[in-house]
């Protein structure tokens, strides 16, 4: 039987440094999901036979039950699942069309959830399941209120999964990074710059997330800069730390 790990998102800024952390690991197949072929490709060209591209659009229905087929034929045992993929967009609410909204939520909740679902009968003692949720599931964000939302979503049904998943000593770890220097991030909005208090690199985040998902964590935040502010919005009231992010946010947005 192969020991396999499933990692979406694989070709994005944060990504590529969980294929990298999972090459070190005892895995024979590193199942590679994107879209985008030809990156892909470039990652099993430069990290070995080891990577299975997998293109799919993750917003779709028929990608999941792709996925469920190809485990039903390989019979791999699931060591390692990494939901990855994600999507963000700055703005006001009236900037979203339905579609937008539809595929953020697919991507960033539907996906992470059905790939748990069909994932853990085939994982083991060890086996981790690793949500890349964000900072801004600790509370509700304006202006980037449904990609906050659909993160608190996520961090919440990991951390409630790891706990139901404690008797198969299967481990659901919510990774919460602040900001992180990848293409996600919209450099510039409406010509003004954007400045990211307390940015660190993909390496840091993936290596902490690693590490923390081995020591059987159900979450991990791995800069000073985001445990201070877990800290304070847990103590502060939520429409004063909404009022702050507002007044940092909204010089960048259209009048
Ligand atoms: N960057 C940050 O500041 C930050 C902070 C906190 C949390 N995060 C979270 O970290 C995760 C990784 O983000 P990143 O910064 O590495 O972003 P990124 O560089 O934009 O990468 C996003 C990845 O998701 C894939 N993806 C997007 N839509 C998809 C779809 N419909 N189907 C399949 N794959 C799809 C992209 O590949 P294709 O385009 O080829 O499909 C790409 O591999 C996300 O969940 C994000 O929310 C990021």
């Amino acid at each position: 039987m192969k020991n396999i790990a499933i990692l979406t998102g694989a070709t994005g800024g944060l990504g590529r440094e969980f294929l990298k952390q999972l090459l070190n690991e005892d895995i024979d197949e590193i199942w590679a999901v994107a879209r985008n072929k030809q990156k892909l490709s470039e990652l099993r060209e430069k990290y070995g036979e080891k990577v299975i591209p997998i293109s799919m659009d993750l917003s779709e229905m028929h990608s999941m039950e792709q996925l469920y087929s190809m485990l039903k034929e390989n019979h791999p045992r699931v060591v390692w699942l990494i939901n990855n993929a994600g999507l963000a967009k700055m703005g006001k609410y009236t900037d979203f069309s339905i579609e937008e909204i539809d595929r953020t939520i697919n991507v960033n909740c539907k996906a992470p959830v059905i790939l748990s679902q069909i994932c853990i009968p085939y994982m083991g003692k060890g086996s981790k399941i690793l949500n890349i949720s964000s900072a801004s599931a600790f509370q509700p964000n304006p202006y980037i209120n449904l990609y906050a939302a659909s993160k608190a979503f996520e961090r919440s049904y990991s951390r409630a999964l790891h706990a139901e998943l404690a008797e198969c000593k299967i481990t659901s770890t919510a990774v919460c990074p602040g900001w992180i220097d990848t293409e996600l991030l919209q450099k510039e909005i409406n010509g003004k710059k954007v400045r990211f208090p307390g940015l660190v690199t993909a390496e840091k985040v993936a290596k902490q997330a690693v590490k923390d998902a081995k020591k059987g964590r159900d979450m991990s935040v791995c800069s000073l800069y985001v445990k201070c502010q877990h800290v304070n919005v847990k103590l502060l009231p939520q429409r004063l730390v909404m009022k702050i992010w507002m007044a940092g946010i909204r010089k960048y947005l259209k009048e």
